[in-house]
């Protein structure tokens, strides 16, 4: 059968497969950063000779205000559906560097486990694809569904580009499945299908007072400071119970079924491991909810940095005349990110003390998804994760957000496969970013059986075939 000879071709080509990820790590496509745009476009560019070196039909870079999408595809087989592959080259700014036990774009092979910016997020999930259609093109003797793959590089910088170009581009990225894997397992050995996102709505605050420094001594109490000021506006946003005290916030929050609390509370999870992974000193989040409830599906607020005042050595007597914070909320299902942002404008303005003045940036928004569980392309998608992990999933929620799953639903109508390769102590955005290579091979694997799944599945009326 095709299949067995594209598992044996990916069995014989796990070397390869590693050096070149390993590679494609290399490269610091750090899509935040004007100085490594040339980098980001190298990244690119490798993806768009991977593809060609695969011999797939067609494959190019699409040009953006930004930087390039990575665009490939091959439509040859009719009557067969069509998949629709996004993932995302551009990485996180690794800094800080120290706490880093190797530099963050020379991968390093620690434990099993490869040690790189991108290596979980999104290079090594994303490129499991890559090699899936590779061992498909060279030894099953073509792909076995219709594919259109989508490389994005701008993710992590909230991909405004490729909005644009969703939206303009309907009918050539018409699809009856698309597929994603920039998530997490449940729980090594666990592999999982996530059906629920969160959504994020990004704030930055930044509130003046006097015209420029002055003497805390000479000035202190007779002037608003700016930096107090922004501390009680951001005192004010949640609180002791930990829920958020903005007016309306939770109206449209659907509440949580309780089927749905049946199964988060069947999963094997331990607080105290959870507690541990974090180093924190306790578990702290919205009463009445679980870690799990809190992290996949209750709102949260949190305050991402603040500046503002002296940061330097030793003590410095100032008055600062001006003091900023970024802060986003998690979302979840119902929650719109547009009308978020006016009942925090709302917010701010209410509880704003008198003396300074404040100004309220809107940075990207996105809502909450929720896919759902009982399709032919989920039950496709279990058959090939047991292929490939020796395991059936367990299906769950994450609290990360991937825009793009909106985006791909309002325009092309179809729900995303979230299929994460990762796990939850990856470390991502983070220092000592991580990917297993048992996981990396397993999702190739479970990439390869993918498409022949899909393949049995009928085909809807959408497809780009
Ligand atoms: N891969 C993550 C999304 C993710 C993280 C999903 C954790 C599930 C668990 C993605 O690259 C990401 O970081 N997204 C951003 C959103 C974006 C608008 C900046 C995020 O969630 O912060
Ligand atoms: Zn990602």
């Amino acid at each position: 059968m095709a299949i067995d000879r594209v598992d044996a071709y990916l069995d014989a080509h796990r070397g390869d497969f590693e050096e070149q990820l390993k590679a494609l790590l290399r490269i610091p496509s750090i899509s935040a950063q004007p100085d490594h745009d040339a980098d980001t476009r190298r990244a690119a560019e490798f993806l768009l000779d991977d593809f060609r070196a695969m011999g797939i039909g067609s494959a190019g870079l699409i040009e953006t205000k930004g930087h390039p999408l990575v665009y490939a595809e091959s439509l040859n087989a009719p009557g067969r559906p069509t998949v629709l592959v996004y993932g995302h080259y551009d990485v996180q700014p690794p800094e800080p560097l120290e706490p880093w036990t190797s530099p963050p774009f020379e991968p390093t092979v620690v434990g099993g486990n490869i040690i790189a910016r991108g290596s979980t997020d999104d290079k090594g999930q994303m490129f499991t694809h890559l090699k899936a259609a590779e061992g498909w093109l060279k030894a099953g003797g073509g792909l076995p569904v219709n594919v259109k793959y989508l490389i994005e590089g701008e993710e992590e910088v909230g991909g405004a580009n490729l909005e644009a170009y969703v939206k303009a581009n309907r009918e050539k990225l018409a699809c009856d499945y698309a597929v994603i894997s920039d998530t997490s397992q449940f729980a090594p050995g666990i592999p999982a299908i996530t059906y629920g996102l969160k959504g994020l709505a990004y704030f930055e605050l930044i509130v003046k007072g006097a015209k420029t420094d002055l003497h805390s001594g000479m000035f202190g109490g007779t002037v608003a400071n700016p930096l107090n000021a922004l501390s009680s506006i951001l005192a004010s946003l949640k609180g002791a119970d930990n829920r958020i005290a903005i007016d309306g916030f939770y109206d449209p929050v659907r509440p949580l079924e309780a089927w749905e609390r049946a199964e988060f509370a069947r999963l094997p999870f331990s607080e105290e491991e959870f507690r541990e992974q974090t180093g924190a000193p306790s578990l702290e989040g919205e009463v009445g909810y679980t870690t799990l409830e809190r992290r996949w599906a209750r709102p949260t607020c949190d305050v991402n940095g603040i500046y503002g005042g002296y940061q330097g050595p030793g003590p410095k007597t100032v008055l600062p005349w001006t003091a900023g914070a970024k802060l986003s909320f998690r979302l979840v299902p119902d929650q719109d990110p547009k009308r978020v942002a006016a009942q925090f404008r709302a917010h701010v303005a209410k509880v704003t003390p008198p003396g300074v003045t404040v100004e309220v940036i809107e940075h990207h928004g996105a809502p909450a998804v929720l896919v759902g569980v009982d399709s032919p392309g989920v039950r496709a998608a279990s058959r090939a994760i047991e292929a490939g992990f020796g395991t059936p999933p367990v299906f769950m929620r994450e609290g990360g957000s991937i825009p793009v799953v909106g985006l791909l639903k309002d325009n092309l109508g179809v729900d995303t496969l979230l299929l994460g390769w990762g796990q939850n102590d990856d470390n991502l955005h983070g220092p000592n970013e991580k990917f297993s290579l048992a996981d990396y091979h397993r999702g190739i694997k479970a990439s390869a059986h993918l498409l022949a799944e899909l393949a049995k599945e009928e085909v809807s009326k959408s497809g780009g075939a």
